[in-house]
C-alpha cells in the first residue's frame, strides 16, 4: 500500500460508542461523589485501586475520583478501542504512524540481542545492537581519557547540541542520573537558537578539552545547525582554523549520513538511528550518547533494562493490572469526563528537575492533536497541558491554585523511598510532604473543621479546602538507572494508550511546521531596508520596529 493510499477503515466514532455513553452516564451519577465518602464507603479502596509493577513501582490511584466500577467501564472502552491489538501492532513493527508511513519501534531500542523485529524485512534489533556496541567503545574511550583532543588533551567537557527530542531526553537523564555520573567530566546541553545558550554553556570550556555531540535526527533543524556551526567556528578559532580538529571534537547522532558528512563530521564518528524512532522517543537510542558517556555503558544498559521491563509488563499484563493502561485510563476519565485541562507532574526528587519538561514534549507533541486517524476533526478533548516542578518547591509557588483554585488539576506525585543523599531528616520531611499534599488535595478541610479550630466565621470560607482533587502517587524504592527507564517507559506507553483511545496519531508532529516555515520567510526580512512583503499589520509593525532597532 502506498503512502498516498494509506487510510484507516472507518471506525465508529469514540463518542458514539456505547462504552463512551456508559461512562458519560456514570460520570453524571458520580458527580456529587466526594473522595471523603468514597474512602469511607470502601475500606479496601487503597488496595483495590493500587497496583505494583516492575521493580516494586507502586501506583496508588485510589485518590483519583474513580470507583472500581469506573475502572471497569474505562477498561470496556479500552477493549472497544482495540488497545490490546494496537499494542501488538506496535511491538510487531506495523506501520502505525500512518501519516508518515512508518513503524513505531522505540521498544526495539531496548530489545535484547536475541530478539527479532523486522521492518521491511530487516531485523532492526541487530542494527540497534551494532550501534550500542559502537557507542560503548566510544563512551569508554572518553571516560578513560584514551580519546584525545586535537592538542593531545583528554576530554573534560561534553556539550550536547540538539533540540526537542534530541535535547530534552539527554538533558533530563543527565540530571536524573547525576548521582551515577563520572564527576570529572562536565556535561552541558545547548538547544536554544538564542546565542546566549551557546555562549553561557561554553564560556568556561577549553576547546582543547571539549567534545560536541551534534544530535539531530534530520540534521536540518534550524536551531541545532545554527548552534553546530557556531560550535565549529568556536573550536576552529582556537585551533587556528585547522579543520582536522573537527574529527577529534565533533561527533554526530543522526539518521542523515549525507548531511552529517556535508557538515564536515566523518561518518566514522556518526552514531545512527532510524526513522521508526520518533524524536521524543529517542533518548534510549544513540541520542543517549551523552547519557552513556556520563553514567558508563554498564549503567546505560541498566537504564535500557528498566525500559525493557516496563515494555514486557505493558505487552503481557492484563489491561486491568497494567500500569501504563491504568494510568492512561485515569487520565481519560479526568480529561474527558471530569473536564480537567491540565496534568501536573510533581516529582519529589530534585534529580527529576527536568522530568516534567521532558514529559511536556512526550505527551503534548504526541497527543496534542485535533484530527483523528480518519482525517476528521475529533469531537472530544485530547491531550491536557502537562506541567510541573519538583516538590517541595512547587508547594510554595503554584500549589495554592491546585488546592483552592477554580480549575481541576489532577496530579501525578512521584517519590522514592530510599534517598540518594541521606542527610539528617531531609528524606522523612520530603516524603511527609508528598503524602500530606495528596491527602490534603483528596480530603480537604471542611468549614466545620475550620470553625471547630476557633476560626472566625467570616474567615472560615477562606481557610476551608474543598478537597476532592484527584491525584496518583507513584512510589518507587530508589531512583536508579533502571527505575528511570521504567518510569519513562511508563509514560511512553501511557501516551500510546491515550492516543489509541482518542483515535489520533501520537507519532507525527505536523503542528510544529507552520511556525518553522514562517520563520524562514521572516529571517531575510529582518535585515536590509527593502520594504517587507505584506504581513498582517501586527507582524509588519514588529518587523519594522526590530529593523529600526537593529540598524541603529
Ligand atoms: O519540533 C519538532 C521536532 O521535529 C521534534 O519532534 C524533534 O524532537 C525536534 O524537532 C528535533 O528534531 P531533530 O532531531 O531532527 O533535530
Amino acid at each position: 500500500m502506498s503512502f498516498a493510499q494509506t487510510s484507516v477503515a472507518p471506525a465508529p466514532l469514540l463518542n458514539t460508542l456505547p462504552q463512551w455513553s456508559a461512562l458519560q452516564s456514570h460520570a453524571l451519577a458520580q458527580r456529587e461523589a466526594h473522595l471523603r465518602d468514597l474512602f469511607a464507603a470502601d475500606p479496601a479502596r487503597a488496595s483495590t485501586l493500587s497496583v505494583e509493577g516492575p521493580g516494586g513501582m507502586f501506583m496508588d490511584y485510589s485518590k483519583q475520583r474513580v470507583t472500581p466500577h469506573t475502572m471497569e467501564l474505562l477498561l470496556d472502552l479500552a477493549h472497544a478501542k482495540g488497545v490490546r491489538a494496537r499494542i501488538d501492532a506496535m511491538f510487531r513493527g506495523d506501520k502505525i504512524n500512518l501519516t508518515e508511513d512508518r513503524a513505531v519501534l522505540h521498544v526495539a531500542l531496548r530489545a535484547p540481542r536475541d530478539e527479532r523485529i523486522l521492518v521491511d524485512g530487516v531485523d532492526v534489533v541487530v542494527e540497534v545492537h551494532d550501534v550500542l556496541d559502537r557507542m560503548k567503545v566510544f563512551a569508554d574511550s572518553i571516560r578513560s581519557g584514551a580519546w584525545k583532543g586535537h592538542t593531545g588533551k583528554r576530554i573534560r567537557h561534553v556539550v550536547n547540541i540538539g533540540i526537542g527530542g534530541s535535547d530534552l531526553g539527554p538533558a533530563m537523564a543527565y540530571d536524573a542520573l547525576a548521582a551515577y555520573t563520572q564527576r570529572d567530566l562536565s556535561f552541558r546541553f545547548v538547544s536554544n537558537v538564542d546565542g546566549t545558550d551557546f555562549a553561557e554553556k561554553t564560556r568556561d570550556c577549553d576547546p582543547a578539552e571539549t567534545l560536541f555531540i551534534i544530535c539531530s535526527k534530520t540534521f536540518t533543524t534550524l536551531e541545532t545547525m545554527t548552534n553546530a556551526n557556531t560550535a565549529r567556528d568556536w573550536a576552529l578559532k582556537a585551533f587556528a582554523g585547522d579543520v582536522t580538529a573537527v574529527a577529534k571534537h565533533f561527533v554526530a547522532v543522526s539518521t542523515n549520513a549525507q548531511k552529517v558528512s556535508a557538515f564536515g563530521i566523518d561518518t566514522a564518528n556518526m552514531f545512527g538511528f532510524w526513522d521508526w524512532v520518533g524524536g521524543r522517543y529517542s533518548m534510549d537510542s544513540a541520542i543517549g550518547l551523552s547519557t552513556m558517556i556520563a553514567v558508563g555503558p554498564a549503567q546505560f544498559t541498566q537504564l535500557l533494562d528498566g525500559f525493557r521491563e516496563m515494555d514486557v509488563h505493558f505487552r503481557t499484563t492484563p489491561l486491568a493490572s497494567n500500569l501504563p493502561v491504568l494510568m492512561a485510563l485515569v487520565g481519560i476519565w479526568n480529561t474527558n469526563f471530569l473536564g480537567a485541562q491540565t496534568l501536573a507532574v510533581l516529582p519529589y526528587d530534585q534529580y527529576l528537575d527536568r522530568f516534567s519538561a521532558y514529559l511536556q514534549q512526550l505527551e503534548m507533541e504526541s497527543n496534542g492533536k485535533h484530527v483523528g486517524l480518519d482525517g476528521n476533526r475529533v469531537a472530544w478533548e485530547t491531550c491536557p497541558a502537562v506541567w510541573g516542578q519538583p516538590g517541595t518547591n512547587g508547594q510554595h509557588a503554584f500549589y495554592q491554585m491546585i488546592h483552592q483554585g477554580t480549575p481541576l488539576v489532577p496530579c501525578d506525585f512521584i517519590a522514592f523511598c530510599e534517598p540518594l543523599n541521606p542527610l539528617g531528616v531531609h528524606q522523612d520531611l520530603l516524603i511527609a510532604n508528598v503524602f500530606a499534599q495528596a491527602e490534603a488535595l483528596a480530603f480537604g478541610k471542611t468549614r466545620a473543621e475550620v470553625e471547630s479550630e476557633g476560626c472566625a466565621p467570616w474567615l472560615a470560607a477562606h481557610r476551608q479546602f474543598d478537597g476532592n482533587r484527584p491525584s496518583t502517587t507513584i512510589l518507587c524504592p530508589r531512583l536508579t538507572p533502571m527505575m528511570l527507564g521504567r518510569l519513562i517507559a511508563l509514560y511512553e506507553h501511557k501516551v500510546f494508550v491515550q492516543g489509541t483511545i482518542w483515535g489520533i496519531n501520537s507519532f507525527d508532529q505536523w503542528g510544529v511546521e507552520l511556525g518553522k516555515v514562517l520563520a524562514q520567510r521572516i529571517i531575510p526580512e529582518l535585515s536590509g531596508s527593502a520594504p517587507t512583503p505584506a504581513h498582517d499589520s501586527s507582524t509588519q509593525t514588529l518587523i519594522a520596529r526590530y529593523r529600526a532597532a537593529r540598524d541603529r
